[in-house]
């Protein structure tokens, strides 16, 4: 099974939730690709903002060796689930689907009861509690999607 996370740049947020759901994959032994994209194309290249990867490394996660990438047409077909983290991404994405194509689309915080429809804030523009905050939706987004793949597996 193969899960994309995704965001607007894919240096804040998204690199967040491929690191806390590739943790807790490993915790429940789900066999699972785990990626991360942007649907923006500015920071293409780039690693993570390094206000992330503070936070992630707060929280004992490198991801300091991740680079971001845009969403690709082909995105849509090697994978299972595509894990938006705000609405503004997942409309973007759903525009993006083509029709018949193999991937399922939903929203981060959608995996987490009660907390369905919620964006992960973006706190690019934010401080340091902003990216923690991130960091915690995050692990809640991905404790749930892993909670829930591991029951139907
Ligand atoms: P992300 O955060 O979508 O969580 O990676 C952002 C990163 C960059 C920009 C906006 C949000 N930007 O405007 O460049």
């Amino acid at each position: 099974m193969r899960i994309l996370f995704v965001c607007l740049g894919n240096i804040c947020r998204s690199p967040l939730a491929e690191a806390a759901f590739r943790r807790e994959a490993e915790r429940l032994g789900l066999d699972v690709e785990i990626d991360s994209a942007g649907t923006g194309d500015w920071h293409v290249g780039r690693p993570p903002d390094p206000r992330s990867i503070a936070v992630a490394a707060r929280n004992g996660v490198d991801i300091g060796g991740l680079r971001a990438r845009q969403v690709s047409p082909a995105d849509f077909d090697r994978f299972d689930h595509i894990v938006a983290l705000d609405r503004e991404n997942l409309a973007n994405l759903r525009r993006m689907q083509a029709p018949g194509s193999r991937a399922h689309l939903s929203l981060l915080l959608d995996h987490v009861p009660g907390r369905e429809g919620e964006a992960v804030a973006d706190p690019y523009y934010g401080e340091d509690a902003h990216f923690d905050l991130a960091w915690s939706d995050a692990v809640a987004g991905a404790q749930g999607l892993a909670r829930s793949l591991k029951a139907r597996a």
